[in-house]
């Protein structure tokens, strides 16, 4: 938790919230991926401290290929420290890769049958958001999931104090959404019990 505030200060734009996700919102996050059996080829974006990745880590099975994606060093050390060295002893038999780069980067091979990403889409350019989109969509099987989230009632709370560019970068943000949305038959979980409380969307590819 502390290590997630101090970096919150130090580097707002790329991490974007000040509290890590809750519990109920990494279970929706991570429903697409229980729900379906193995071998899978899981990829997580921006996991921060690891909210996601440590429900991730415990519905993996031997033959799951598991990458993360972070651009943060701090956040990739956490992770590495605190979670995945140990996991990789204790499961030679499944493959977890830490990717410490941006994920527009990222030299990824192949493709994923879920991909489960936690960028704060709402502090990035809308033409970041659009490349950051492509590049996921570009990474996943046809029928596979891109789950990501959204505060709930964000966009309606800051289009008031953000100024004309502000509301002008909400306008081609809630454009990008829709497009996305209709061509991969997005659905929304609604998490209540979350600090906010947050929207799951699920894309299909
Ligand atoms: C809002 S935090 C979410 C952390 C965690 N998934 C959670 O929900 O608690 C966003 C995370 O995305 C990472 N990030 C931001 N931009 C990124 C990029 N272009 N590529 C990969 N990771 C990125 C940040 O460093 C941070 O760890």
């Amino acid at each position: 938790m502390l290590a997630f505030v101090g970096q919150f200060f130090t580097n707002f734009k790329t991490t974007g919230a000040i509290l890590p996700s809750g519990g109920m919102l990494a279970k929706a996050m991570t429903r697409p991926v229980r729900r379906a059996h193995g071998p899978r080829r899981i990829l997580e974006v921006g996991p921060g401290t690891g909210s996601f990745t440590k429900h991730l880590l415990e519905i993996l099975n031997p033959g799951d290929e598991f990458h993360i994606v972070e651009i943060n060093n701090a956040f990739a050390r956490h992770l590495e420290k605190r979670y995945l060295k140990s996991f990789r002893l204790d499961n030679p038999d499944i493959t977890v890769i830490l990717h410490c780069q941006p994920i527009e980067e990222a030299g990824i091979e192949g493709v994923f049958d879920f991909i489960i990403c936690g960028l704060p889409f709402n502090n990035f350019p809308a033409s970041l958001m659009r490349q950051i989109f492509r590049k996921m969509i570009s990474l996943l099987t046809e029928g596979g999931k891109l789950t990501y989230f959204e505060y709930a009632g964000l966009r309606i709370f800051k289009a008031p104090i953000v100024g004309i560019k502000g509301r002008e970068k909400l306008r081609r943000q809630r454009a990008i959404v829709k497009v996305l949305h209709r061509r991969h038959c997005g659905q929304r979980d609604f998490v209540l019990a979350n600090v906010p409380p947050a929207y799951a969307l699920h894309l299909t590819g």
